[in-house]
């Protein structure tokens, strides 16, 4: 538990679903968290509630698609804390891909935008800073989704699964710069955007395990944080499965999901 105290964490999304679990859990185990997401309201909420709770944390608001934004949010960071010696990434949305009703690629652009877009930025703004001091720990929020081309989730797929990549071919270059790479890879997690599904989602994990979980890998320096763990196995399973096995089972999934 000693690893987060008095770190401080410069956390995207921080104003719903994982991203206010993940602030709370943070708190709790006595990291400084400076909080940016664009509802402001709801981050000052969760901030009074963080410092009635002892925790220190900090609003910062921001929107991930805006590089200016976020280079103001991570100035009031800078006053308050003076820094950050982890970053997580977490800001992001979903929706469904139906490109035979209709086929949106503005949309789908700006999905990439804000999930993948927004952790190349967030990290842009740090990097110079963390390379300089050779020490420094960036957190991207992907999804178990990015492993493969599954049925509706083209778009959100496509954006998380490039997370995945950039995380992982990044860790190669900032290894000698002594900054740490972890790519977190959540299944169905309770929040405010899963409940917007209709169809039924296996092994759905509240947020606080989830924050749990994240916390612990995050703690120990993970360069992959993957839960939970039944579907994870599964997922990893599918990744390397054959097309001719892939496209059945994916198919059936679908069916089931849908039922
Ligand atoms: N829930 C799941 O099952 C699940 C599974 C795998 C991965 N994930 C990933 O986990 C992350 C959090 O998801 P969630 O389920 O917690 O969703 P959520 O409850 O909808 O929270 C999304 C957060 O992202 C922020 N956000 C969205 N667009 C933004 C922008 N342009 N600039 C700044 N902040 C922005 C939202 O705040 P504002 O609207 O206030 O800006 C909110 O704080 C996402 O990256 C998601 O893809 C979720």
């Amino acid at each position: 538990m000693g690893e987060l105290r008095d770190k401080r964490v410069w956390l995207t999304g921080a104003s719903s679903g994982i991203g206010e679990g993940l602030a709370l859990e943070l708190a709790r185990r006595g990291a400084r968290v400076a909080l940016t997401a664009r509802s402001e309201e709801s981050l000052a909420q969760l901030c009074d509630r963080i410092k009635k709770g002892g925790g220190d944390a900090v609003v910062c608001a921001g929107d991930v698609t805006d590089t200016v934004s976020l280079k103001r949010a991570y100035s009031a960071l800078k006053e308050s804390f003076g820094g950050a010696d982890i970053v997580i990434a977490n800001a992001g949305t979903h929706f469904e891909t139906w490109p035979e009703r209709e086929f949106l690629p503005d949309q789908y652009l700006d999905l990439m935008n804000i999930n993948y877009g927004g952790m190349l930025r967030t990290f842009g703004v740090v990097l110079p800073e963390m390379t300089e001091a050779k020490k420094g720990h960036l957190v991207g929020v992907a999804s178990l989704a990015g492993y493969r081309g599954l049925p509706r989730a083209a778009a959100y797929g496509a954006s998380k699964a490039a997370m995945i990549l950039f995380l992982e071919s990044m860790r190669f270059h900032l290894e000698s710069v002594n900054v740490a790479v972890t790519t977190v890879c959540p299944g169905f997690v309770k929040t405010p955007l899963t409940d917007k599904n209709t169809f039924s989602m296996p092994f759905l994990t509240d947020v606080e395990s989830a924050a749990r979980i994240i916390c612990d890998g995050i703690e120990r320096k993970k360069e992959c944080i993957t839960f939970p763990f039944p579907f994870n196995w599964f997922m990893s399973l599918v990744r390397i499965l054959p097309n001719f096995l892939f496209k059945p089972l994916a198919r059936a999934a679908q069916r089931k999901a849908s039922e």
